[in-house]
């Protein structure tokens, strides 16, 4: 047996489900997502962990900040037991989160193939900022810090920070 013949036994859970699998080691996770459980809200695109495009939250336990993580470039079989969340992992009960809205709201996206991503940053930024609130003059930086690796073709990105800023401000305590 060579090293691309060995398989390895994970369970994840991905959006809130546990997956159990017997997987490639070397099989991508958006691999995992897109081929075997049909989940194709996130989106390859340089496939090479330079456009954030396949931008998934990653949390090691439970309870923990997710932290972002490139589907495109990481190994379904390195996330044995944590907790992954897809942007299909978003909308609660059929209703869009609010970022998911302001998006829309805001006109953000034109081809919408790198909004997976944008979406998935921004829902950690708020996660970071419920834990930590920022000062309100840091907005700007922190939005940037989360989303400005980001590429996005077709849009400029004003309009995704704008949308996302939005959100933060009519949410209480994630500005001080
Ligand atoms: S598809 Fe570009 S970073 Fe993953
Ligand atoms: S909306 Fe088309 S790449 Fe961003």
């Amino acid at each position: 047996m060579t090293d691309d013949d060995k398989r390895v036994a994970v369970t994840i859970r991905i959006n809130g489900r546990p997956v159990r699998r017997e997987v490639p080691a070397d099989l991508a996770l958006i691999d995992l997502l897109q081929e075997d459980l049909g989940l194709t809200g996130t989106k390859l695109c340089c496939g090479i962990g330079v456009c954030r495009a396949c931008t998934v939250a990653v949390a090691q336990q439970p309870g923990a900040l997710p932290q972002p993580l490139l589907a495109c470039s990481t190994p379904a079989a390195l996330l044995d037991g944590q907790d992954v969340t897809t942007v299909e992992g978003l909308a609660e009960a059929g209703q869009l989160s609010r970022l998911q809205q302001a998006f829309l709201d805001h006109f953000a996206f034109q081809c919408g193939y790198c909004t997976p991503g944008f979406l998935m940053a921004a829902t950690m930024l708020l996660q970071r900022l419920q834990a930590a609130p920022v000062a309100r003059e840091r907005l700007d930086a922190a939005i940037a810090d989360a989303c400005g690796a980001h590429v996005c073709r077709c849009t400029g990105y004003e309009r995704y920070y704008a949308a996302i800023r939005s959100v933060v401000l009519s949410q209480e305590g994630l500005v001080r």
